[in-house]
C-alpha cells in the first residue's frame, strides 16, 4: 500500500537497524511456534533431539538480539514519524522497549532452566555453556521454568499489539511506518 501524499514521510531506517529487525523478529517468531509445538512432542529421543535444537536455535536468536541492544545503545531509538502523536510515540517506546527485553529475558531463562536442570548448554552439539549443578536444582529451576514459560505469553501477546499496530499504520494511517522499517520510500 503506497503512503499518503500530504504529510511529511519518515525516511527509511539504516541497514542495521532493519536487518537486526528482522532477523531478531523472524527469530522470536519461529521460536515461539517451536516451544509451543514441543509440548506435543512425546517424552523420548526424538524430543530431547527437538529440544537440543531449540537452544541452539535460542541462542543465536539471544546473540542476535544481544547485537540488537549494543545497536540501540549506540545509535538509541529511530526517531518517531514525523505524523505521530505525543500518546502514540509513548506507546510505541514502551512496547519497543518491552519488546528488546523479553527477546533478551527470554533466551536468558531458557539457559538458566537448562542450567539448573543439571544439564550443559550446547550449541549444535558444541559445548558454550559447560554443565554447572551435579544435580537437578528445584527451585531455580521452578523460578526459570515458570519465567521463560511465563514470558512466552507476555512476548507473543506484545508482538501481537506490535504487528497489530503497524498494520494500523501501513493501511488506516498510511504514514509510511511499515515501509521505513522495509527500507522503503513513498
Ligand atoms: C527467543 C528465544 C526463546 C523462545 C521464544 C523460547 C520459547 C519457548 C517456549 C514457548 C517453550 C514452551 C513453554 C515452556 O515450557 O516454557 C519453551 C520451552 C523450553 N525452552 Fe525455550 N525459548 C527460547 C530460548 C531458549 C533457550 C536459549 C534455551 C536454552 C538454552 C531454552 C530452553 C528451553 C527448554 C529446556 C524448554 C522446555 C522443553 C521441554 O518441554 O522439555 N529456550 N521455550
Ligand atoms: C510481526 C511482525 C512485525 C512487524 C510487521 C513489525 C513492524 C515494525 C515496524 C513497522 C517498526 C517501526 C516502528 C516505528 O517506525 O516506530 C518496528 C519497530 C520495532 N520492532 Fe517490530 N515488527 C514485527 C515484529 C517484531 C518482533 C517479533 C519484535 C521483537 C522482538 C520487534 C521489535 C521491534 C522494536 C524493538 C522496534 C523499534 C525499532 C528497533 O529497535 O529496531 N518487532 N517493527
Amino acid at each position: 500500500m503506497t503512503a499518503r501524499t500530504d504529510i511529511p514521510l519518515p525516511a527509511p531506517l539504516s541497514l542495521p537497524t532493519r536487518l537486526l529487525h528482522w532477523g531478531v523478529a523472524l527469530g522470536i517468531l519461529v521460536m515461539l511456534a517451536y516451544g509451543l509445538a514441543l509440548q506435543w512432542v512425546p517424552s523420548g529421543p526424538a524430543r530431547t533431539a527437538s529440544v537440543q535444537v531449540h537452544k541452539s536455535l535460542g541462542l543465536l536468536v539471544l546473540a542476535l538480539a544481544a547485537a540488537r541492544l549494543l545497536w540501540r545503545w549506540r545509535e538509541g531509538f529511530p526517531p518517531p514519524g514525523p505524523a505521530r502523536g505525543a500518546w502514540e510515540r509513548r506507546a510505541a517506546r514502551g512496547v519497543h522497549a518491552a519488546l528488546i527485553a523479553a527477546s533478551l529475558l527470554m533466551p536468558l531463562s531458557g539457559i538458566v532452566r537448562s542450567l539448573a536442570y543439571a544439564r550443559p548448554v550446547a550449541l549444535f552439539g558444541l559445548p558454550v555453556i559447560p554443565q554447572i549443578f551435579a544435580e537437578k536444582q528445584e527451585r531455580l529451576y521452578a523460578l526459570a521454568a515458570g519465567l521463560h514459560d511465563g514470558l512466552a505469553w507476555v512476548l507473543a501477546g506484545l508482538v501481537a499489539l506490535h504487528g497489530a499496530a503497524a498494520l494500523k499504520h501501513h493501511c488506516l494511517d498510511r504514514d509510511g511506518t511499515l515501509r521505513r522499517m522495509l527500507g522503503l520510500g513513498r
